[in-house]
């Protein structure tokens, strides 16, 4: 089992839990949130901005970046992390989530899924060790197994179907990976994921499958794919008795601030979303007071910050009129901005979500949080 995490606390009226995960590239504090760096980069952020907000963990994209630059190229530059300039760990996804997303004319084999780049439509096979030699190239501090994904509304029979396939990536993602050197080179970790949709009999099962396989982590997939926030709860409710409590668990792909207090009560670890910096992009900031539009006609002569409580560089520096001024004349520092203050909002929040839970404040945070954010879908 693994010794790279520890969980420190655990809180007596929810099932959250404070802990630690040591990587090769450092300690990163448990619950915590990952902005996503799909290509090698948090889009329109420096790494140094990124340590500034206090992002502890950075998410990269296994399909993108095995597209381009290709691993080749991130490998001669001495692996992702100095390749993007970032010091810190990063956690790379296997690809299982962004080739059924984005490729074009995909088939699924037991072999892998073959496919056509959604760049140049050239032919690719992604398989369970093409996923991990790629991970293994960007020096990636936490691979995670390959896994197939369907979508919300698949039937029974298919997400039983995936459940299965997953399993058996998983044994050949783990088996390549210890080729490559596992654990062994600098500490490396690896993660199952645990797929099987909204059936909780077939989340146990896959389970079940994934636990020999998953030394150190468990990755939770197949949520937020278009499920009721209802359903989601009940999955992870449903699960968590169930799963080891020296893993750290990782919840893929949720990143709204009602969903994350939720599932840090409900006992997970890890997160990761592209929300903030989208959302970000398209003048959509997250207050105190709950979400804003920074288009909006009545910030046109707003002096106040984007967020009274806010420290940020944005923050502290610049106006809601001169942000919105930004967004409404085109000027990239606008999707800056905000994407700072949007990654900062989610970083404190975490801090504040980990403080309550060594308070013993975490009921009253959650339901503070679910009023002010609550409304918002995914
Ligand atoms: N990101 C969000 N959901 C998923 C998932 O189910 N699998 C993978 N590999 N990545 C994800
Ligand atoms: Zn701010």
């Amino acid at each position: 089992m693994s010794s790279a995490f520890r969980v420190d606390f655990r809180d007596r009226s929810t099932r959250a839990r404070l802990g630690r995960l040591e990587t090769p590239h450092g300690r990163v504090e448990t619950p915590v949130f990952m902005p996503v760096g799909t290509q090698g980069t948090v889009k329109g952020l420096a790494p140094r901005e990124l340590e500034e907000i206090g992002i502890s963990m950075l998410l990269a994209n296994t399909y993108h970046l095995m597209l381009r630059p290709g691993a080749e190229v991130v490998r001669s530059a001495g692996g992702l992390h100095r390749f993007m300039g970032w010091e810190h760990p990063i956690l790379t996804d296997s690809g299982g989530f962004q080739v059924f997303s984005l490729a074009e004319l995909r088939r699924v084999t037991d072999e892998g899924v073959a496919f056509r780049s959604h760049l140049d439509g050239s032919p690719q096979l992604l398989t369970p060790e093409r996923s991990m030699e790629v991970q293994w190239a960007l020096g990636s501090d936490v691979a995670v197994v390959l896994d197939e994904l369907v979508g919300f509304g698949a039937d029974r029979q298919q997400v039983e179907r995936a459940v299965e396939r997953t399993a058996s990536w998983a044994r050949r993602s783990k088996a390549a990976w210890e080729k490559l050197g596992g654990r062994g080179a600098g500490g490396r970790l690896l993660f199952g994921i645990v797929q099987g949709g909204v059936y909780p009999d077939l989340r146990r099962r896959s389970l079940e499958l994934t636990l020999p396989i998953a030394p150190d982590g468990l990755a939770i997939g197949g949520l937020s794919v278009g499920e009721p926030k209802a359903a989601m709860y009940e999955v992870l409710a449903d699960l968590e008795p169930q799963l080891p409590e020296e893993l750290p668990r990782y919840v893929m792909g949720v990143g709204s601030p009602d969903v994350l207090v939720e599932a840090v009560a409900l006992g997970y670890d890890m997160f990761d979303c592209v929300l903030p910096t989208r959302l970000a992009r398209h003048g959509a900031i997250w207050t105190s007071e709950g979400r804003v539009i920074i288009r909006d006609a009545p910030f046109a002569t707003d002096l106040r910050p984007l967020d009274e409580q806010c420290d940020c560089y944005a923050c502290r520096y610049f106006s809601r009129a001169y942000v919105r001024h930004l967004f409404k004349a085109g000027e990239m520092l606008g999707m800056r901005l905000a994407s700072v203050h949007n990654l900062r909002f989610l970083t404190r929040l975490m801090e504040s979500i980990r403080q309550a839970v060594r308070e013993g404040r975490l009921r009253e945070l959650r339901e503070a949080i679910r009023q002010k954010y609550g409304t918002q879908t995914k």
